[in-house]
C-alpha cells in the first residue's frame, strides 16, 4: 500500500468553475451528425429525424455548450448552404474529410437539437475560405432581431426569434498547413480583427475565440499566440487550445502522465497572453478556451482504409475511437487538470459528443451507449461545478519516458453551490493501492455521501453496444472519517469521486 496525503482548505480557492468548462463538439465529420444525432427513420427519432437514445445520453452528460459546425470542416463551410428549404440545399465536396456533405442538418436544426439536449451553441465561422463579410452575415441572420437581408432571410426559413448565439469561434486551426485556408499568424490575426470587429458591431454582447495553435508541439506554437494576438488582442475574448493525446507507444504510465502536458500547455498559453497584455498596456485579461480536447489514436488506421473504400462517402465511419478503460483514466486526470487551471479555462470541449472521437457511441438503426470516457466526463460535470479548490496533494512520484516526477495521485476538489465538496482522484499507479489522508480545514461537521469507484482488471477494456457496462462506475467504501481527517482506500489504476456535505 502506497500512502499519500491531501489538505484542503474552504478558504483556498483557485476560482468559480465556469458551466462551460464541460463542453463538447459535433462536426460535421463522420456519423456525428448524420447516424449520431440525426437519423430519421430511427426507432427512437422524433418528427425532426433527432435520435432521442443520443439525446437522453447527451442530457445525462450535462453538456453545458456545444461547438458547431467544425473543426476542420468549416474552412471550406458556406453557412448559406445549411438555411432554408432542405430540397434546395446543395451536396458539396467537404475537403477537410474528403466527403459529401448534403447540407439536410443545418443552422436551425443544430439550434433545435440544442435545445432538446439542453446545451448551448458555440457556433465557428469560416474564416479559411471566407471572411469579415461571411462572418457579420451570420452573426445577423443568427442573432439579429429582423428588419435587415439576414435576419429576415431567418425569419422566412421559419425561425422568428433571434437564435442569441453567444460564443463564436474565430475559424479553427488556421495555423495548420492542413487547414483549408491555412494562414501566416499575421494574416491570420487581422482576418480575425476585421471579422471579430464587424460581428461585434452587429451584436455587442457576443464573445470570441481567436485560434491559438492546433497544438503544443506545432513548430510555430508561441510565436503564432503572440503574432496574432498583437492584432486582434483588443476585439477577442479568449484563445483557442487543441491537444489530443495517444498510446501509441504501449506506455500507459507515460500515457497517464499526459495531463502534466496539458498543464504546461494551458500555463504556457496563459503567460503568452498575459505578455501581449503587458505590451499593448491593455486591461484586459484573455480566457483560454481549451476547446478541442481528448484522446484520439484507436481509428487512425481504419480511417486510411475507409477513404481508399470510399472517398467522396456520405457519413462514413471516420474517427470512431473504441475507448479503453485506460483513455478514461488519462481523461478523468485530464479533466482535474482543467478543473486546477479554472481561474483561466473557461470553456472546454471535450472532442466530440457522437460517435466522432466521442463518448457516446450508435449503431445506425441500433443502439447507443456511453464509451468508458463518459464516465469520468458525466461525474466531473455533474459535480464539478461551483468552486474549484487549491488543494495541496503530497504523493508518491514516478519517471516515465520524458517525463519525471509526476504524482502516482492525480486529485483535485470543488466546493459547489449547495456547499458540496467532491474530491476526484485518479490512481496511477498499477501495481499498488494508495492510502489517502485528507486534512478538511473548515468543513465541520461533514459526512461522506457517495463514493464512486472507476476501475477494471483490463487497461483494454470497452464498452460495447452489447456489453455497455463493462467499465461503469460502482460504489465504494466511503473511507473513515473522524473529525476533519478522512482516510480512504484509493484502489490502483481507479478514478474515484468522493462526495461530503
Ligand atoms: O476533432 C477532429 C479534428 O481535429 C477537428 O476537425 C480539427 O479541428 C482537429 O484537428
Amino acid at each position: 500500500m502506497r500512502n499519500a496525503k491531501m489538505t484542503l482548505d474552504k478558504a483556498y480557492e483557485i476560482g468559480a468553475i465556469d458551466r462551460r468548462l464541460y463542453g463538447s463538439f459535433i462536426e460535421h465529420l463522420g456519423r456525428a451528425v448524420y447516424g449520431g444525432i440525426y437519423e430519421p427513420g430511427h426507432p427512437t427519432a422524433d418528427a425532426n429525424g433527432f435520435r432521442k437514445d443520443v439525446v437522453d445520453l447527451v442530457r445525462n452528460l450535462d453538456v453545458p455548450v456545444t461547438r458547431y459546425p467544425g473543426g476542420n470542416f468549416v474552412s471550406g463551410f458556406n453557412w448559406e448552404d445549411s438555411v432554408g428549404p432542405r430540397e434546395s440545399r446543395p451536396k458539396r465536396l467537404d475537403l477537410a474529410w474528403f466527403t459529401t456533405e448534403s447540407n439536410e442538418v443545418g443552422l436551425h436544426e443544430f439550434i433545435e437539437w440544442c435545445k432538446l439536449a439542453n446545451t448551448t451553441p458555440m457556433y465557428a465561422v469560416n474564416l479559411g475560405t471566407r471572411g469579415a463579410d461571411e462572418a457579420r452575415a451570420v452573426v445577423e441572420y443568427a442573432n439579429h432581431k429582423g428588419g435587415s437581408l439576414y435576419s429576415d432571410m431567418r425569419v422566412k426559413n421559419g425561425a422568428k426569434e433571434p437564435f442569441g448565439i453567444k460564443l463564436w469561434c474565430l475559424g479553427n486551426e488556421m495555423d495548420g498547413p492542413w487547414q483549408i485556408g491555412h494562414k501566416t499568424a499575421r494574416e491570420y490575426g487581422r482576418v480575425a480583427n476585421e471579422a471579430a470587429k464587424v460581428m461585434k458591431w452587429v451584436d455587442p454582447s457576443i464573445e470570441l475565440v481567436a485560434c491559438g495553435s492546433s497544438s503544443l508541439d506545432m513548430p510555430t506554437f508561441g510565436d503564432w499566440e503572440l503574432t496574432m494576438l498583437d492584432e486582434c488582442y483588443d476585439n477577442v475574448d479568449y484563445v483557442s487550445l487543441h491537444r489530443y493525446y495517444n498510446n501509441r507507444a504501449g506506455d500507459t504510465r507515460a500515457f497517464l502522465a499526459r495531463s502534466v502536458d496539458m498543464d504546461v500547455f494551458i500555463k504556457t498559453v496563459a503567460s503568452i497572453c498575459d505578455s501581449v497584455r503587458g505590451k499593448k498596456h491593455s486591461k484586459k485579461t484573455l480566457g483560454l478556451s481549451f476547446d478541442e480536447w481528448n484522446v484520439w489514436f484507436h481509428s487512425s488506421d481504419q480511417d486510411k482504409e475507409i477513404w481508399k473504400r470510399d472517398k467522396w462517402g456520405r457519413a462514413l465511419p471516420l474517427l470512431e475511437d473504441a475507448y479503453t478503460f485506460e483513455d478514461a483514466l488519462l481523461v478523468g486526470s485530464l479533466l482535474i487538470t482543467l478543473l486546477r487551471n479554472a481561474d483561466r479555462v473557461k470553456v472546454a470541449c471535450l472532442a466530440q459528443l457522437v460517435n466522432v472521437i466521442a463518448p457516446i457511441m450508435t449503431v445506425n438503426g441500433g443502439g447507443a451507449w456511453a464509451q468508458t470516457i463518459y464516465w469520468p466526463f458525466k461525474q466531473a460535470s455533474q459535480f464539478g461545478r461551483g468552486t474549484s479548490l487549491r488543494v495541496i496533494v503530497d504523493s508518491p512520484l514516478y519517471d516515465c519516458k520524458d517525463v519525471e516526477s509526476i504524482p502516482e495521485l492525480d486529485a483535485t476538489a470543488t466546493l459547489a453551490d449547495d456547499g458540496s465538496l467532491t474530491i476526484f482522484a485518479v490512481n496511477k499507479n498499477l501495481n499498488e493501492d494508495t492510502l489517502l489522508s485528507v486534512s478538511l480545514h473548515g468543513f465541520p461537521k461533514y459526512r461522506a455521501v457517495m463514493r464512486s469507484v472507476l476501475t477494471h482488471d483490463d487497461m483494454n477494456a470497452v464498452n460495447t453496444e452489447t456489453n455497455p457496462s463493462e467499465v461503469v462506475p460502482v460504489s465504494g467504501d466511503a473511507g473513515k472519517l473522524d473529525g476533519d481527517k478522512l482516510e480512504i482506500v484509493i484502489p490502483k489504476h481507479s478514478w474515484n469521486v468522493i462526495r461530503l456535505i
